[in-house]
């Protein structure tokens, strides 16, 4: 074997970590001739998978044996001859194996699967790691990375996953998770056909949405925000209130259970894509309101007329410039959001406090809302809902639901 083809069969080859259910191959992109890893055992159990890639079930016992660190293995080269493997030769390769490329339990498992599909939910996280993550949306996968050996890994990964799951994706996309907000840039299409419709359909708890991989960074639901969704449902408000609607799927949440909702957001776009949620839903979106405007300037506005919410959504993003070009940090402006919201809130009205802001975790958002109730005069209790099971702790949004009383 040439130093070239043993370069890249090496990036194809990686050894799982064993899943508990205790298998685990190795797998090798299927090329003109089949090739297979040996580790020192028969070859009999190696078979094709529906990709067409050569899985090879001895390699559980290296895998067990911990060895998937193992720099040099012994290989045989085989051939797929219609009667079957033949025995080429051996051939002592070097294996590009960084520790971290071991799969570990950072992938959801097919329980967990099974249980997303049975209650209506196809958009969810498959993984998450520290530079990055990957989402299903549907049949679509999309993977965020804040480097290209992680873009690499969760890649490499997500084929084994597929395979151990019994998983068959779509399309693939990437996106690239920058520091600054103005190099954000839509998502790229990695694996699949550039023919096929960048806008697709997504379940949540049998809800529809729309996703759309090519309008813009996000790509339309916020999978983090689902237990939030839920709470918004088993509270059943009459009226909602969703400051930083986007494309108002928290409303969509609320008017399935009978509510009627104000959609605030500086995005006509976001917005138009929010009525499309309703109509996805059969909901009427005629007597609810979309206000493209800035939330600092419509809440007072709302506050002068009188009007009350059972339930007021506030989830903005860590930092944002209003068209009069006026900054928003969170860190800094939540507490006068917070404070805003309060006289618009029901005597036992509920606010959702929720941030992707890395410093304002649960306790922050608990300690800034006592402040607020006192200043404002009113009495409420924290409620926080359970930990969404397809991200790791301290991953995703930190929330905090503020119940008046
Ligand atoms: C993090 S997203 C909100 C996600 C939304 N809560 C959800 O779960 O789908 C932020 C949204 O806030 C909007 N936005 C940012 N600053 C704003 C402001 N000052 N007033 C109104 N909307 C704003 C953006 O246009 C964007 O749609």
């Amino acid at each position: 074997m040439s130093e070239e083809q043993s370069r890249s069969l090496a990036h194809d080859a990686w050894v799982p970590k064993l899943p508990a259910s205790g298998h685990g191959y190795i797998i090798i992109n299927a090329k003109s001739n089949a090739e297979a890893i040996e580790t020192r055992s028969k070859i009999g159990s190696a078979r094709r998978n529906a990709n067409g890639n050569l899985l090879h079930k001895s390699a559980i016992g290296l895998a067990q044996k911990g060895a998937a660190q193992q720099r040099e293995i012994v290989m045989r080269l085989t051939t797929a001859a219609t009667a079957g493997f033949r025995v080429s030769r051996f051939e002592r390769m070097r294996l590009n194996l960084l520790p971290t490329m071991k799969m570990r339990s950072e992938w959801i498992d097919a329980t967990m699967l099974r249980d997303f599909e049975t209650e209506g939910t196809d958009a969810h996280r498959l993984c998450t790691i520290d530079d990055g993550w990957v989402e299903r949306f549907g049949r679509d996968i999309l993977i965020s990375f804040k480097n290209a050996p992680t873009r690499e890994r969760l890649t490499l990964e997500l084929n084994l996953w597929g395979t151990a799951v019994g998983f068959k994706f779509g399309r693939i996309f990437i996106r690239f998770l920058p520091r600054k907000n103005e190099e954000r840039e839509k998502p790229r299409l990695l694996f699949g056909s550039k023919e096929e419709n960048l806008q697709t359909l997504v379940t949540e708890r049998h809800l529809k949405f729309g996703i759309d991989f090519g309008s813009g960074y996000s790509v339309g639901l916020f999978v983090d925000q689902r237990e939030n969704r839920s709470y918004v449902r088993k509270i059943a408000p009459k009226r909602l209130l969703n400051c930083f609607a986007y494309t108002c799927s928290f409303s969509v949440a609320a008017t399935s259970v009978g509510a009627k909702t104000v959609n605030v957001d500086l995005s006509k776009k976001s917005l138009a894509r929010g009525r499309e949620n309703f109509s996805l839903n059969s909901l009427p979106s005629n007597d609810h309101q979309f206000i493209a405007d800035d939330v600092f300037a419509v809440l007072p506005r709302l506050a002068r007329k009188g009007e009350k919410f059972d339930a007021i959504i506030l989830d903005p993003p860590t930092f944002s410039r209003s068209r009069r070009g006026k900054a928003f940090h969170v860190e800094h402006d939540f507490e006068k959001l917070l404070l805003l919201a309060l006289e618009l809130t029901e005597r036992d009205g509920c606010i959702l406090l929720s941030t992707n802001c890395s410093t304002l975790r649960e306790h922050a958002l608990e300690v800034m809302a006592r402040y607020c109730l006192k200043a404002a005069r009113r009495a409420g209790k924290f409620h926080r809902q359970p930990p969404l099971p397809d991200f790791s702790p301290n991953m995703g949004a930190s929330s905090t639901w503020l119940c008046l009383r």
